[in-house]
């Protein structure tokens, strides 16, 4: 039978996902994003070598794996070639084990200008995006004028398009920011460059996955970002403008919800944030700096510094169940060693209903209550076998599993793919 199984974050991203990835591959046959673009940053550790992907998914890594990009991806030509470029070394040829949807929307130049300018201006609100251009991207896919990769193959509804989009942007770039206006011969023979090596990995992702699943393969669905960055259940407007909950597969991907035999959700024994936004558990004295230096909290997209607070609980819970989590990994448990006392954010206090706040995700005026377990002294890192864990790093993992109400079983103790503890194994259904 075939399996298929969805990986998210459940936090505002960088949980651990490129990590878990890796470790899952060697019982997956087929690995799709869905959502995103090259915003993502999954790390790899493989012996010696540090791999980070961003657009790609990140099982592209091994060889005999067939990788997808769905409809739900905003995809950046050059982005795209960069980024095999850079990783040749380990992945090789992927033409024949990569497809890209026909119908995935591309960032243009514009999109990225305009997002640069936006954050930049005094009068809008500042994000802290990655500057990949995203949210324009998925602004004019929503808004039904988006080039997408389809057009790229019938140059005079690629020209059309290109002409419309331009007199939408041109006009803001001049009237409204000041700023030089794009050209649109450039942009047309760059467009009609890539498209012709973009060709052979273009195909029809929905039926390539009916195939595999008719086939009896396993699936994995890699989220991108974490599901407290998701547009419609994240802390709006601080997101991304993708659904990275697992809502986003089947619209992503485009494979039925019913089709989703384990939903795994991982989490970080503590909690990172980058960019702007509300950060209840948020620490700024010498326990954040520790999570930050120990942890090595530099994204891996931007290069900028994570925010690092406290694990919180109640959006752990609330994240859980939105997604339909069977399984928790938790991730980085090594990075609280040493710590005197621990914290896991239980419930918030505030004028308003904590049902009234995880609607809206207005995390701003509200103080968390914590529970405070004893710390350890012992290491957790690269422990492989749950016995050998210290009774502190136990009690953590069942406090996790109480507030949470999802069992964990997978932690993970160190960034290699063997540093990690297998309780529940996600691929034995
Ligand atoms: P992703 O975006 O969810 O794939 O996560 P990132 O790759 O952006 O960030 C996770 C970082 O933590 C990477 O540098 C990983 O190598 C590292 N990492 C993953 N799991 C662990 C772990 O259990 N312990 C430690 N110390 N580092 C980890
Ligand atoms: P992975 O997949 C962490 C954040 C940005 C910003 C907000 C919107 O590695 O977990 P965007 O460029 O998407 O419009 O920015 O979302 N963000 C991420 N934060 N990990 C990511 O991806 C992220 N992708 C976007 O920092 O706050
Ligand atoms: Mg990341």
């Amino acid at each position: 039978m075939s399996k298929c199984i969805s990986l998210l974050g459940l936090q505002w991203g960088d949980e651990g996902k490129g990590k878990l990835v890796d470790f899952l591959s060697k019982d997956i046959d087929a690995a799709v994003r869905y959502q995103g673009g090259h915003n993502a940053g999954h790390t790899l550790i493989v012996g010696k070598d540090k791999i980070i992907f961003h657009l790609l998914p990140s099982a592209i890594y091994h060889k005999n794996i067939q990788c997808f990009i769905g409809r739900g991806v905003v995809v950046s030509l050059e982005a795209f070639f960069q980024e095999i470029k850079e990783a040749s070394n380990f992945i090789g040829d992927i033409k024949e084990r990569l497809t890209i949807s026909s119908a995935c929307s591309l960032i243009q130049s514009y999109h990225i200008k305009i997002e640069q300018l936006r954050e930049m201006s005094k009068s809008q609100v500042t994000i802290g995006t990655t500057g990949k251009g995203i949210g324009p991207t998925y602004e004019d896919r929503v808004g039904r004028r988006s080039i997408r990769v389809v057009d790229l193959y019938t140059p005079s509804l690629l020209e059309d398009k290109l002409k419309e989009a331009l007199s939408f942007y041109n006009f803001q770039f001049k009237h409204y920011f000041n700023s030089d206006e794009e050209d649109l011969s450039n942009l047309l023979d760059r467009n009609l460059e890539l498209a012709e090596d973009l060709r052979p990995y273009v195909g029809n992702v929905i039926q390539e996955l009916r195939q595999l699943q008719d086939n009896n393969k396993n699936i994995l669905f890699e989220g991108a970002q974490g599901s407290l960055l998701d547009i419609s259940f994240g802390t709006y407007p601080f997101v991304t403008s993708s659904n990275s909950s697992v809502g986003g597969i089947s619209s992503g991907a485009g494979i039925s919800p019913s089709a989703l035999d384990y939903s795994l959700g991982v989490t970080k024994a503590y909690t990172t944030r980058v960019g702007e936004g509300p950060f209840p558990t948020e620490l700024t004295n010498g326990v954040g700096e520790h999570l930050a230096a120990k942890g090595s909290e530099i994204g891996a997209t931007t290069g900028r510094p994570r925010r690092c607070g406290w694990l919180d609980g109640v959006l752990l819970s609330h994240m859980a169940y939105l997604n339909g989590v069977n399984g928790l990994c938790l991730t980085k448990i090594d990075v609280l060693d040493g710590l005197d006392k621990i914290k896991i954010c239980v419930d918030y206090s505030s004028a308003k209903k904590k049902e009234y706040i995880l609607e809206t995700m207005s995390l701003e005026e509200i103080k968390p209550k914590y529970v405070e377990l004893s710390g350890w002294k012992e290491s957790t890192y690269q422990i492989q076998k749950f016995h050998e864990l210290n009774q502190g790093a136990k009690n953590f993992i069942d406090k996790v599993e109480e507030i949470s109400g999802i069992p964990v079983v997978m932690v993970s103790t160190g960034p290699k793919r063997e540093d990690i503890i297998v309780r529940e194994y996600p691929l034995n259904l």
